[in-house]
C-alpha cells in the first residue's frame, strides 16, 4: 500500500474525536469549595489611635459654643450654667439680675473677698461658700440665705437663716458642676466634697465628655439621652416613689418624684421641656415659648374642648394640673402659693381629700381641690370659694353637660283654655 494510509487513518480518527466532542452533554453543577488556602502575611501597622483617656475630657460649654451657637445662647439664658458661681473678689453675673436684683452683696460681716463661691442666683435665692470651702452658715438667727422678691407669693426679697449648724460642708456639687467626682475636695478648699471640671451644669454634664467630638465633630457622634433618669439625677429625692413634703409644700428637687407618681411617666422630661432652655424667664429672640415645646392641648384636646365654667375663659391649664405647691425660696400657706410647679398633674375632686401623708412629711399622688383652686380663689386673685363649693365645679370638670331631655307631659283629654296674655306692666319713667 501507499504512504496515504496512515495518514488518512489520522485524518479518520482527528474526525472522530471532533464529532464525538460535538455531541458530549451540557456541563454539570460546578462542584463545593475546596479548602481554605492558608492566611496571608500579617500587614503593616496602621498610624497609632487618639489616647484612650482623651475621650474622657471635659471642654466646656464655652468651646461647644463655637459650633453650636444658638443652643449656647439659649442656655447660657438658663438656669442650668448658672448652678455654681466661682467669685472672684466682685459680685458675681446673671443673665436676668435686672429682675431679680441680683447679689449684690455677701451674708453681714464678709465682703466678696471672703467668698469663693456662690450656688444658686439665677432664680430663687443663693447660699454663699467662703474661702474654706464651707457653706456660710451660724446659728438660727444668722441670716446667711438671700431670697429673691417673688411677687406671685407676695413677698419681697428678705436674707434668712439657711441651716442652722454652725459648719456646714459644701457636698452640694454632684447635682450643681460638671465632671463631678466625689473624690478630692476642689483647689483644695477643706470643706468642700468632691471635685470638678467646670462650675454650674454644662453641656457635658448630660452629653458626656466631648473632646473628641470637638476635634472631629462628624467622626464621633456625643450622647444624646432623652430619658427622664437623666434629669432625675439631680432633679429627684432619694426614692422616687415618695414626693417628700415640708411646712405644707412639696421640697426642691421633686420634679422627678412628681412625674414617676403621675401617669406621665410615660412621657419624658424632654416631652415638654427644652433642656436647652429657661422655663422661668422667656426671651423674644432665642427662647420665645419660654422653654416649654409642648402643650398641653396637643394631647389633650378633649379636656381642652370641654371645661365647665365660662369664668375660666383665661385660666390656663397649668394654673389648676401645674399649682405652685413647691418651695425653693419663698411660700405663703394662706394663700397656698409656693414657687416650684408641682409635676403630679392628677386633680382629686373630693373635698375632704387629705394632701399629706405621714405627718406632712409626704405627698399623697394627687393635687386636692385647696391647692389646684385656692392658690386663686383666696379673695385676691379671684372671690373665695369653699371647698365644697369648689368641689360641685371639679367633679366631672372636663365632663360635658349633657342636657337631660324635660319629659313630655301627657296630653291631657281636656285641653285647657288658653290664658289671656297679661299685659307687661311698663315702667313708670
Ligand atoms: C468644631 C465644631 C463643633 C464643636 C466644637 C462641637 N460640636 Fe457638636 N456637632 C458639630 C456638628 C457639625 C454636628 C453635626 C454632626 C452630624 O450631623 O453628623 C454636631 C452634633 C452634635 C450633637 C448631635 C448628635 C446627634 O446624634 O444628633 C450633639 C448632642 C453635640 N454636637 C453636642 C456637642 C457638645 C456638648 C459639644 C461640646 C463638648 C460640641 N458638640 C462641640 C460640631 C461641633
Ligand atoms: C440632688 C441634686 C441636688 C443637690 C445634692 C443639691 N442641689 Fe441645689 N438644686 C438642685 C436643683 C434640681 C435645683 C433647681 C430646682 C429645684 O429647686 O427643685 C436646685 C436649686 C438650688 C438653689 C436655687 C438656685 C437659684 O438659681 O435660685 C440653691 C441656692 C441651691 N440649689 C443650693 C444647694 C445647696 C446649698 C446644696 C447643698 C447643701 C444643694 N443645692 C444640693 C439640685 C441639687
Ligand atoms: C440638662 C441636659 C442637657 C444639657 C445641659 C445640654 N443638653 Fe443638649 N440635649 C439634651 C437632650 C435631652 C437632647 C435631646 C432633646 C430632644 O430630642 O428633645 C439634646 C439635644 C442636643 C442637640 C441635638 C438636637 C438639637 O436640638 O439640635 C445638640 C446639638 C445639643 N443638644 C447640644 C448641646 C450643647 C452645645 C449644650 C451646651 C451649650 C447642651 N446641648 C446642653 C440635654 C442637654
Ligand atoms: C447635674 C444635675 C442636673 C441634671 C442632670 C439636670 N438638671 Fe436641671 N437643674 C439643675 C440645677 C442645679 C438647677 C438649678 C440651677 C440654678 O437655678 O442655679 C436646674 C434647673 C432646671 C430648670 C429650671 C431652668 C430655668 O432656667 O428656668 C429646668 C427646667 C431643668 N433644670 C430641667 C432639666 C431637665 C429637663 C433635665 C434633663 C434633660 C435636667 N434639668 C437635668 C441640675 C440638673
Ligand atoms: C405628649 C402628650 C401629652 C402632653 C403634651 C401632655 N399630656 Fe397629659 N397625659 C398624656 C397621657 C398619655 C396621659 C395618660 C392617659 C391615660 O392613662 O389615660 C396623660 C394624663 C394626664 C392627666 C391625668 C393624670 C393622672 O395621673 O391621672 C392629666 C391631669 C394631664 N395629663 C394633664 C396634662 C397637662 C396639664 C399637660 C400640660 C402641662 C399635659 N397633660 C400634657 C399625654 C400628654
Ligand atoms: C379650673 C381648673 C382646671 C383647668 C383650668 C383645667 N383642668 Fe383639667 N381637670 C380639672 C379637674 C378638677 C379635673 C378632675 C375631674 C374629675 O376627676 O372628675 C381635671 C381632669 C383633667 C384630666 C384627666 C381626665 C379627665 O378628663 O378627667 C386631664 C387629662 C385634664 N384635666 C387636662 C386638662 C387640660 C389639657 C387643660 C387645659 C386645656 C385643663 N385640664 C384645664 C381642673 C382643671
Ligand atoms: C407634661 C409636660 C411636662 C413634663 C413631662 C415635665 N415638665 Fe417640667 N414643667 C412643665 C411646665 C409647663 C412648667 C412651667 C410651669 C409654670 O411655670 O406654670 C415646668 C416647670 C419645670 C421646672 C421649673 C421650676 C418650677 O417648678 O416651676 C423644672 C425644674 C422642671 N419643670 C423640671 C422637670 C423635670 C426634671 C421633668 C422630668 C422629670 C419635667 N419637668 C417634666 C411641664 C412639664
Ligand atoms: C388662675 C386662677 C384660677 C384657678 C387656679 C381656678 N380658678 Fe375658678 N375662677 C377664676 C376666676 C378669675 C373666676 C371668675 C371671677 C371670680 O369668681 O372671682 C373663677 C370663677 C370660679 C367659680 C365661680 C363660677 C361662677 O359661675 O360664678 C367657681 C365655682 C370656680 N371658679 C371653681 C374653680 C375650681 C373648682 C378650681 C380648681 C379645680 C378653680 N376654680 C381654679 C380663677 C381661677
Amino acid at each position: 500500500m501507499s504512504q496515504k494510509t496512515p495518514f488518512t487513518v489520522v485524518i479518520l480518527l482527528l474526525l472522530l474525536v471532533g464529532f464525538s466532542a460535538a455531541c458530549r452533554g451540557q456541563t454539570g453543577e460546578a462542584g463545593p469549595l475546596g479548602p481554605a488556602g492558608a492566611p496571608g502575611p500579617i500587614g503593616p501597622v496602621g498610624p497609632a489611635g487618639q489616647d484612650a483617656t482623651a475621650s474622657q475630657t471635659y471642654v466646656g460649654a464655652d468651646t461647644c459654643g463655637e459650633c453650636h451657637e444658638d443652643i449656647y445662647a439659649k442656655f447660657n439664658l438658663s438656669a442650668h450654667p448658672h448652678a455654681l458661681s466661682v467669685i472672684d473678689g466682685s459680685q458675681p453675673q446673671f443673665p436676668y439680675d435686672d429682675i431679680t436684683g441680683g447679689i449684690v452683696d455677701p451674708p453681714e460681716g464678709y465682703t466678696w473677698d471672703d467668698i469663693a463661691l456662690v450656688i444658686g442666683g439665677f432664680g430663687w435665692k443663693a447660699r454663699f461658700i467662703g474661702n474654706d470651702g464651707y457653706l456660710i452658715a451660724g446659728a438660727a438667727d444668722t441670716l446667711t440665705q438671700y431670697n429673691f422678691a417673688n411677687e406671685t407669693v407676695g413677698k419681697s426679697a428678705e436674707w434668712v437663716a439657711g441651716h442652722t449648724a454652725e459648719e456646714e460642708l459644701f457636698d452640694c456639687a454632684r447635682c450643681h458642676t460638671t465632671g463631678y467626682v466625689s473624690q478630692g475636695h476642689q483647689d483644695n478648699m477643706e470643706g468642700v466634697v468632691g471635685s470638678w471640671q467646670f462650675a454650674g451644669v454644662q453641656c457635658e454634664v448630660c452629653h458626656g465628655p466631648g473632646s473628641r467630638h470637638a476635634a472631629d465633630p462628624y467622626g464621633v457622634l456625643m450622647r444624646v439621652d432623652r430619658s427622664s433618669q437623666l434629669c432625675g439625677e439631680c432633679h429627684s429625692r432619694e426614692n422616687p416613689a415618695i414626693i417628700e413634703a415640708a411646712n405644707g409644700f412639696e421640697i426642691q428637687y421633686v420634679h422627678y418624684d412628681g412625674l414617676y407618681n403621675s401617669k406621665h411617666f410615660a412621657l419624658s422630661c424632654v416631652t415638654c421641656h427644652d433642656p436647652h432652655a429657661s422655663v422661668l424667664y422667656t426671651d423674644e429672640t432665642v427662647n420665645p415659648d419660654g422653654g416649654i415645646t409642648q402643650q398641653c392641648a396637643t394631647c389633650h384636646w378633649q379636656e381642652k374642648a370641654v371645661q365647665n365654667n365660662r369664668k375660666h375663659l383665661g385660666v390656663q391649664c397649668t394654673d389648676c394640673h401645674m399649682p405652685p405647691m413647691g418651695v425653693s425660696a419663698q411660700g405663703d400657706l394662706d394663700i397656698f402659693t409656693g414657687d416650684l410647679h408641682t409635676h403630679q398633674f392628677s386633680i382629686n375632686p373630693d373635698p375632704t381629700a387629705p394632701q399629706f401623708a405621714n405627718d406632712g412629711t409626704q405627698m399623697m399622688p394627687y393635687i386636692t381641690l385647696a391647692y389646684a383652686c385656692q392658690h386663686c380663689h383666696n379673695g385676691d386673685y379671684a372671690a373665695t370659694q369653699e371647698l365644697e363649693t369648689l368641689a360641685t365645679i371639679a367633679k366631672g370638670y372636663h365632663t360635658p353637660i349633657v342636657a337631660t331631655p324635660t319629659p313630655t307631659p301627657e296630653p291631657s283629654p281636656t285641653p285647657e283654655p288658653t290664658p289671656e296674655l297679661e299685659a307687661t306692666p311698663t315702667a313708670t319713667p
